[in-house]
């Protein structure tokens, strides 16, 4: 049984949490609006805010049909505030209340935790946009441009709803933060955002391919471990994240997709069956293989230290709250309290990787950051591996071992190779740019990032899609630059 309440668009806010009749909440969302509105266009996408864009926006919550596709310019974009429907008697599914009802209003004594979960995840969302700000200038087509912005536009929505949450449930507290969220900025020295990932340069869209694919399905993994949270709103408002997430993802699977099958095909024209053949490759104005594998393990291990350390109290003080949950939470066969439950986790003995039984419960982020990693693992095989396989080209992308290049948790003061064999620093440094894109891989792919604004055409190191957005025919012009 679900409860659903239609999307409001009347109002300056499109939502369906009934802002009408909330005049307190709407006056403290409508003075957040101009702050966030002048945030996006500082420090989100370098032009084309004038441009039209073919957007999809998100007009009701409903699984099927919950998109509307149309021209906008960004600066209009209907962000809203959009939960996905209540569960009718839903109860808290984990941890010491397990089995009460899911909390409506903040509970007391985790109102700073809860606070904090809301703030790290909200801090996420617009610092991706501030990362992608610059990309829209070497847009390799109309296809991908319009893309990124949509990526944008929705990450800027999460930040919406991490907002209302702030803002309806944390009163004085949460309209701080929310003037923070809009204060602290990607990379910056004296303000940076909270996550190291998240401060990082997308300096190419490679980077930006890499980075939907890794760092979003990170965010993915954090949605559906809070979207468990007894914390209902909470809880509503990241299943509905979900949704959007999928798309991001989708545009770094078949975006690096794409860049393989262009290299793959470019190799077979010009004879080469060495992928390490490295200077006639990039003679062919594509990007070598093992360069794309470099980049893949810069992003993936950025990406691992955003789980934390492997034993965490945190983690364990949030779920024994029923604040947030594992991945798939309902889907597990347990006592979903796991106060006597161990599970397995990697530490560092005597210079070895060591796998040990620890208390279920701390070892929480240990436990999502595998699932994330098996969950990456399949799209690298579905999407990446197999265009080199149907090519005919004996390469394969490798996800490597969770102790190479982490600066947070267990493998953080040591190094490793790719396959978790521990180096001394002068081995590391001397071998660092096998495994790392150099300075110089970065400047060859700097060279590529020519902007192509033709409809229907593409830069000739990646592929066109296979199909369009909405079915759209190849030449649909996505992004209006002139009139
Ligand atoms: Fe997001
Ligand atoms: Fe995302």
């Amino acid at each position: 049984m679900t409860d659903t309440i239609a999307v409001d668009y009347d109002g300056l806010i499109p939502n369906n949490v009934g802002l009408s009749a909330d005049p307190r909440l709407r006056r403290a969302l409508e003075n957040w609006y101009p702050s966030c509105l002048d945030w996006w266009r500082t420090r989100g996408p370098e032009g084309f805010q004038d441009n039209l864009v073919y957007l999809r926006t998100a007009v009701s919550v409903e699984p099927e049909g919950w998109a509307k596709f149309g021209y906008v310019k960004m600066p209009d974009y209907r962000w809203g505030i959009l939960l996905a429907p209540a569960v009718e008697g839903r109860t808290i599914p984990f941890g010491q209340h397990k089995g009460e009802p899911a909390w409506q209003e903040v509970p007391g004594e985790y109102r700073a935790m809860l606070r904090r979960l809301i703030v790290v995840q909200g801090d996420t969302e617009p610092a991706s946009v501030e990362q992608q700000r610059h990309l829209g200038a070497t847009a390799p087509s109309l296809y991908d441009l319009r893309n990124v912005f949509q990526v944008n536009v929705e990450e800027a929505r999460h930040l919406w709803a991490m907002v209302y949450l702030l803002q309806k449930y944390f009163g004085r507290d949460g309209r701080e933060e929310a003037e923070d969220l809009l204060r602290r900025r990607s990379g910056d020295r004296d303000s940076p955002r909270l996550l190291g990932a998240f401060n990082e340069a997308t300096p190419d869209w490679l980077a930006f391919f890499m980075f939907t694919f890794f760092t979003d399905r990170d965010g993915k993994m954090q949605l559906h471990a809070l979207s468990q949270s007894g914390f209902d709103p909470l809880s509503r408002t990241c299943r509905f994240m979900l949704t959007e997430e999928a798309h991001h993802m989708f545009v770094g699977q078949s975006g690096v997709g794409r860049v393989i099958e262009r290299t793959c095909a470019a190799m077979r024209e010009a004879g080469i069956d060495d992928p390490h053949d490295i200077a006639r490759i990039r003679d062919l104005g594509v990007i070598d293989l093992p360069t794309i594998h470099k980049r893949a393990n810069l992003h993936f291990s950025l990406t691992l230290d955003l789980f934390g350390n492997e034993i965490s109290t945190n983690a364990a003080n949030a779920y024994n709250a029923g604040l947030k949950g594992r991945y798939l939470e309902d889907q597990i066969d347990d006592d979903h309290r796991l106060v006597d439950l161990t599970y397995p986790v990697l530490r560092l003995r005597d210079g070895l990787v060591m796998r040990d039984a620890g208390p279920a419960l701390s070892a929480l982020n240990m436990r999502l950051r595998d699932d994330y990693v098996a969950d990456a693992q399949s799209g690298v095989e579905r999407w990446w591996n197999r265009a080199m396989s149907r090519a005919g080209i004996d390469f394969r992308i490798r996800l490597p071992h969770v102790a190479f290049h982490r600066h947070i948790g267990e493998f953080a003061a040591i190094h490793a190779d790719p396959d978790g064999n521990m180096l001394s620093e002068a081995e590391w440094q001397r071998r660092r740019d096998e495994f790392l894109p150099s300075a110089d891989d970065n400047a060859f792919v700097a060279s590529l990032m020519q902007p192509v604004y033709d409809p229907g055409k593409f830069a000739g190191w990646i592929a066109p899609p296979r199909s369009g957005i909405d079915g759209k025919p190849g030449d649909f012009e996505y992004v209006k630059l002139h009139g």
